[in-house]
């Protein structure tokens, strides 16, 4: 218990009401530049900004998202109209979120694996973002598959770093969004995905409840259990369900409030498919399954949007398909169809 206790149940709540779900705008540096290659438009602070009003701004938005996750540099801009950007989301009841971790490095002495980095001085940057409207944070942890790993010393010290970020963000009152994201990239099946997701998320709920992290005041954002982007053999729709559910049964306690998930480089429809077909075949799992997507959000916006101020209109309404979408597949109501009216 904490001064911030009924807050922090208050947010957690609202992160995961029914039917709405996370839009992560959170990239860093080099990832936003990646975006931006891939329409043509250079990464300058006037087009982040302008990329990143049209999301916020977006009309009727709200009826979908409960929060969006910014980068630092967002959280300190505001509309073309001089408008803080925390304050225009707060007027659409979406709950400001802020990315705290400074990145993935190296981890010593283990080859091709990572560890996030960003706890120096952790406490003093989320009493700041608190004051500058944020209610809640989210700390990203990355698991590598491959030949033998990943390693035990790679998810300890990764869940470790996890657990001190989320008691840090409690004990400032804000909800942390704890994100082991074990990645789509190799070329395993999805059993091994299971694996590796499996293994992670039990030493992570170890951690924090070692490092004595509420889970009540914690929202988990993971990833899907999905075939390797270079499996010959996909998993379908339904496998990656049955499969990703039991994962979580298996590894997350019923006392999460909810659990969202990334999107990790999911086509966008793909990542709807797979979030409805697990709330329609699991309806009574212990926790909300919902989304909190970058790229499976994003991507038809961006492509629509072009760097090119006419198109604001398009994008938005591109994006707000995408929401709405994945809010339907929040309570198992989303269908195909919807995908061919709106082109
Ligand atoms: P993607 O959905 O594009 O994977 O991004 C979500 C995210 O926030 C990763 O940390």
């Amino acid at each position: 218990m904490n001064q911030f206790t009924q807050q922090l149940e208050q947010t957690a709540r609202a992160m995961v009401a029914p039917g709405k779900g996370i839009l992560a705008i959170d990239e860093s540096m080099p990832t936003i530049k990646k975006r931006f290659d891939s329409i043509g438009v250079e990464s300058t602070e006037g087009n982040r900004r302008a990329y990143r009003d049209l999301l916020i701004t977006a009309p009727g938005g709200g009826k979908f998202i409960s929060g969006m996750i910014l980068f630092e540099e967002t959280l300190h801009q505001s509309t073309a109209a001089g408008v803080p950007f925390p304050k225009v989301l707060a007027a659409q009841g979406i709950l400001t979120g802020i990315k705290v971790d400074k990145g993935i490095k190296a981890l010593p002495g283990h080859p091709g694996e990572v560890v996030s980095e960003g706890l120096d001085g952790l406490r003093e940057r989320l009493t700041e973002y608190r004051g500058m409207g944020a209610s809640f944070a989210k700390w990203r942890a990355v698991i590598t598959i491959g030949t033998g790993i990943p390693s035990s010393g790679c998810i300890e010290a990764n869940a470790h770093t996890l657990a001190r970020y989320a008691g840090l963000c409690q004990e400032a009152g804000l909800v942390p969004v704890v994100e082991p994201e074990v990645l789509m990239d190799g070329d395993n099946t999805a059993e091994v995905c299971f694996d590796a997701t499996e293994r992670t998320l039990k030493i992570v709920f170890h951690e924090l409840y070692r490092q004595r992290v509420a889970l009540e005041h914690t929202v988990l954002k993971v990833n899907m259990v999905v075939s390797g982007k270079k499996c010959p053999t996909q998993a379908g729709v339904q496998q990656v369900a049955d499969l990703t559910v039991k994962c979580l049964r298996s590894g997350v306690p019923a006392a999460i409030p909810g659990i969202v998930f990334l999107s990790g480089g999911q086509s966008a429809l793909l990542a709807t498919a797979h979030l409805n077909t697990m709330n329609a075949m699991y309806p009574q799992l212990p926790w909300p399954l919902s989304f909190s997507y970058g790229r499976a959000l994003q991507d038809p916006c961006l492509k629509a949007w072009g760097g090119k101020a006419e198109n604001v209109e398009r994008a938005q309404r591109a994006l707000l398909h995408r929401e709405h979408c994945n809010s339907l597949a929040c309570e198992g109501k989303y269908t195909e169809a919807l995908e061919k009216e709106a082109a």
